[in-house]
């Protein structure tokens, strides 16, 4: 193989490795947009617009160490949940309403918003998985 050949080569697999990323970023780009949306429509009332909840309230979802589970997470966003729970050392009881009327890409997106801004991740919760989910704890 000459040395032109194997450089222009390069080029090209470097290329598509380039493209193929940036169509991931654009699509979580479009999770990232749509999750900050839903989640300013139907849960910012509550946990406010920045994620650090209210007072004894609401508990924060910024920085939030349950956000370790995020199957729970997932679940409860579709079903809602009540009982005692514990957030970064506090207590927090007091039921939050379900969200039937979210579709699974709903949810997707708002996970995909949430781990993106306040959770450390940088990739999608993409609608698969996220269904997955869904069908364990399925009410
Ligand atoms: C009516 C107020 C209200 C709304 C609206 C609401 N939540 Fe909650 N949320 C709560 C309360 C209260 C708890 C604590 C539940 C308990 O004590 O069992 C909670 C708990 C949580 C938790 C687990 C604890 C934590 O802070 O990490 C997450 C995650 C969460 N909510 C996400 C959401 C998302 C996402 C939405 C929008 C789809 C939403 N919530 C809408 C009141 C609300």
């Amino acid at each position: 193989m000459s040395k032109a050949f194997t450089g222009g080569f390069l080029v090209l697999i470097l290329g598509l490795l380039a493209s193929c990323q940036s169509e991931e970023e654009i699509k979580r780009q479009k999770y990232f947009v749509e999750g900050l949306r839903l989640y300013t429509q139907h849960c910012a009332n509550c946990h406010q617009p920045d994620g650090k909840g209210l007072e004894a309230l609401y508990p924060p979802l910024n920085g939030s160490d349950y956000l370790v589970n995020k199957e729970k997470v997932i679940c409860l966003i579709r079903y809602g949940m009540s009982g005692p729970i514990e957030v970064n050392g506090r207590r927090f009881n007091r039921p939050m309403p379900a969200n039937n009327q979210l579709t699974d890409i709903d949810v997707a997106a708002i996970t995909t918003f949430i781990y993106n801004k306040w959770g450390n991740e940088k990739t999608i919760t993409d609608v698969r998985a996220t269904t997955r989910v869904l069908d364990k704890c399925r009410k």
